[in-house]
C-alpha cells in the first residue's frame, strides 16, 4: 500500500477555474466532421446532418470551446470555400492529410453546431499559404453586422446576426517543417503581429492566440516563444502549446509520470512570456493557450517524420480513418493527470482543448452508420469539467515515490482541487500511478468546517480486464464505479485502487 497526506487550506488559492480549460478541438481531419459531428442519413441526424448520439456525448462531456478548423489543415484551408449554396462548394485536395474535402461543411454549419452543442468556438486563421488580408476578412465576415459586401454576404448566406467570435488563432504550428508555409519566428511573429493588427481594425474586441511550438522537444522550442513574442507581444492574448504523449516501449511508470513532464513545459513556456514582458517593459500578461494536448500513439503515424517530409502515399479519398486510437485505462489515468496539471496552472494556462474531439485520437467514437460511444479518456474529462468549480486550490502532498526511468521519482499519488464558495463544495482529483498497489488517502482540509462527503467515483482495471482494457463498439467496461471515502477526526480519507482515477466531492459548512 503507498501513501499520501494531501493538504489544502481555504486561504491558498491559485486563482478562478477558467471554463476554457474543458475545450476540445474540431479539425477537418480523417472522421472528427465527416461521419463525426456530421453524417446526414445517420439513423440519429437531424435535419441539418448533425449526429445527435454524438452531440449527446459532446454535451455530457462539458466541452466548453471548441478550436476548429484545424491544426496542420488550417494552413492550407480557404474559408470561403466552405460557405454559400453547398452544391456550389469546390472540391479540394487537403495537402495536410492527403484528403479530398468536400467542403460540404464549413463555417456557418460550425457555428450552429456550436450553438447546438453550447460551445464557445476558437477559430483559427490560415496563416500558412495565406495571410493578414484573408484574416482580416475573415474577422469582417464573421462578426461586422452589416452593409459591406463581406458581411453582407454572410447575411444572404443565412446568418443575419454576426456570429461573434472572440476567441482566434493566428495560424497553427509555423514552426513545424510539415506544416504547409512553415515559418522562421521572425517571420512567424511579424506576421502574427501584423494579421493581430489588421483583424483589430474590424473587430477590437477579439482574443488573440499566437503560435507557439509545436512541442517542448523542438529545436527552435524555447527560443521560438521569445523571438515571436519580441515582435507581437503587445498584439496577442495568449501563445499556444501543443504536446501528445504515448507510453513507449512498455515503460508504463514513465507514461504515468507525464503530469512531472507537463508542468514543466507549462513552466517554462511561463518563464519565457514573462522574460520578454520584463525585457519589453510591457505591462499586460500573456496567458497560455493549451491548444493540443492528449496521448496520441502516433509513432507508427508518419506525419511528424522528417524522412517522409509529410508525403503520404495511396489515394486520395473523403474523410479517411486517420489515427482513430483507442484508449485503455492507463491512457484515461494519464489524461487525468494531464488535467490536473493544466488545473494547477489555471492562473496561467487560460484555454486547454483536447487533442480532438471525436475519431480522432478522440474521447469519442462513431462508426458511420453505426453507434458513438465514450472511450476511456472521456471519463476524467467529463467528471472534471462538471466538478471543477469556483477556485483552484494549491495542493500539498506527501506521497509514497514512484521510480521512473524518464523522471526519476514522482509522486504515487497525483491531485488537484477547487472550492466552489457558492455552493460549498470541495472537488478533489486524483490519480493513482502506482500499478500494482492501492493508495490510502488522506486529505487535510485546513480552513473547511464541519467537511461531509458528497459522492465519490472511481475509474480502475475492470475486475474482468487489466490495465489494457478498451471501451469497444460492443463493450464498455471502463468508466465510473461508486467509491468509498468518509470523514474521520476532520480528515477526509479513501483508498484508491491500483492505477485509478477519482473524484471525491465534499461539502463543508458555509462561510460564516
Ligand atoms: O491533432 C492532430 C494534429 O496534430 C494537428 O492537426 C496538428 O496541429 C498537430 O500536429
Amino acid at each position: 500500500m503507498s501513501h499520501a497526506l494531501i493538504t489544502v487550506d481555504k486561504a491558498f488559492q491559485i486563482g478562478d477555474v477558467p471554463r476554457r480549460l474543458f475545450g476540445s478541438f474540431v479539425e477537418h481531419m480523417g472522421r472528427c466532421v465527416y461521419t463525426g459531428i456530421y453524417e446526414p442519413g445517420h439513423p440519429s441526424a437531424d435535419a441539418q446532418g448533425f449526429r445527435t448520439d454524438v452531440l449527446r456525448l459532446v454535451k455530457d462531456l462539458g466541452v466548453s470551446v471548441a478550436r476548429y478548423p484545424g491544426g496542420n489543415f488550417v494552413s492550407g484551408y480557404d474559408w470561403q470555400d466552405g460557405i454559400g449554396p453547398v452544391a456550389e462548394r469546390p472540391r479540394r485536395l487537403d495537402s495536410a492529410w492527403h484528403a479530398i474535402e468536400t467542403n460540404e461543411f464549413g463555417l456557418h454549419e460550425f457555428v450552429d453546431w456550436a450553438r447546438l452543442a453550447d460551445v464557445e468556438i476558437m477559430q483559427a486563421v490560415n496563416l500558412g499559404t495565406r495571410g493578414v488580408d484573408e484574416a482580416r476578412k475573415l474577422v469582417e465576415y464573421a462578426n461586422h453586422p452589416g452593409g459591406t459586401e463581406l458581411s453582407d454576404l454572410r447575411r444572404a448566406n443565412g446568418a443575419e446576426d454576426p456570429f461573434g467570435i472572440k476567441l482566434w488563432c493566428l495560424g497553427n504550428e509555423l514552426d513545424g517543417w510539415w506544416q504547409l508555409g512553415h515559418k522562421n519566428a521572425d517571420e512567424y511573429g511579424r506576421l502574427a503581429r501584423e494579421a493581430a493588427k489588421a483583424m483589430r481594425t474590424v473587430d477590437p474586441t477579439i482574443e488573440l492566440v499566437a503560435v507557439g511550438s509545436s512541442g517542448h522537444g523542438m529545436p527552435t522550442f524555447g527560443t521560438w516563444e521569445h523571438t515571436m513574442l519580441q515582435h507581437a507581444y503587445d498584439q496577442v492574448d495568449y501563445v499556444s502549446l501543443h504536446a501528445y504523449y504515448e507510453e513507449r516501449d512498455g515503460d508504463a511508470e514513465s507514461f504515468l509520470g507525464t503530469g512531472v513532464d507537463l508542468d514543466g513545459f507549462i513552466e517554462s513556456v511561463v518563464s519565457t512570456v514573462d522574460a520578454v514582458r520584463a525585457a519589453g517593459k510591457h505591462r499586460k500578461r500573456v496567458h497560455l493557450s493549451f491548444d493540443e494536448w492528449n496521448v496520441w500513439y502516433m509513432r507508427d503515424q508518419e506525419h511528424r517524420d522528417d524522412s517522409e517530409a509529410n508525403v503520404q502515399k495511396g489515394p486520395w479519398r473523403e474523410h479517411p480513418r486517420l489515427i482513430e486510437d483507442v484508449y485503455n485505462v492507463t491512457d484515461a489515468v494519464v489524461v487525468g493527470t494531464m488535467l490536473h496539471s493544466l488545473l494547477r496552472h489555471g492562473d496561467r494556462v487560460r484555454i486547454a482543448n483536447q487533442a480532438q474531439l471525436v475519431n480522432v485520437i478522440a474521447p469519442i467514437l462513431a462508426e458511420p452508420d453505426g453507434p458513438a460511444w465514450e472511450q476511456t479518456i472521456y471519463w476524467p474529462f467529463a467528471r472534471m469539467a462538471a466538478h471543477a468549480r469556483g477556485r483552484i486550490l494549491r495542493t500539498a502532498v506527501d506521497a509514497t515515490q514512484i521510480e521512473t526511468k524518464k523522471y526519476g521519482g514522482v509522486d504515487a499519488v497525483d491531485v488537484s482541487a477547487t472550492f466552489d464558495e457558492e455552493t460549498g463544495e470541495l472537488a478533489f482529483f486524483l490519480a493513482n500511478r502506482g500499478l500494482g498497489e492501492p493508495a490510502e488517502v488522506s486529505l487535510a482540509l485546513n480552513g473547511f468546517d464541519d467537511p461531509r462527503v458528497l459522492g465519490a467515483e472511481v475509474l480502475t482495471v475492470p475486475e474482468s480486464g487489466d490495465r489494457f482494457t478498451a471501451n469497444t463498439i460492443d463493450r464498455r467496461d471502463v468508466g465510473m464505479r461508486p467509491l468509498d471515502a468518509d470523514i474521520e477526526d476532520g480528515l477526509a480519507r479513501t483508498v484508491l485502487p491500483p492505477l485509478s482515477w477519482a473524484v471525491l466531492r465534499i461539502a463543508v459548512a458555509p462561510a460564516r
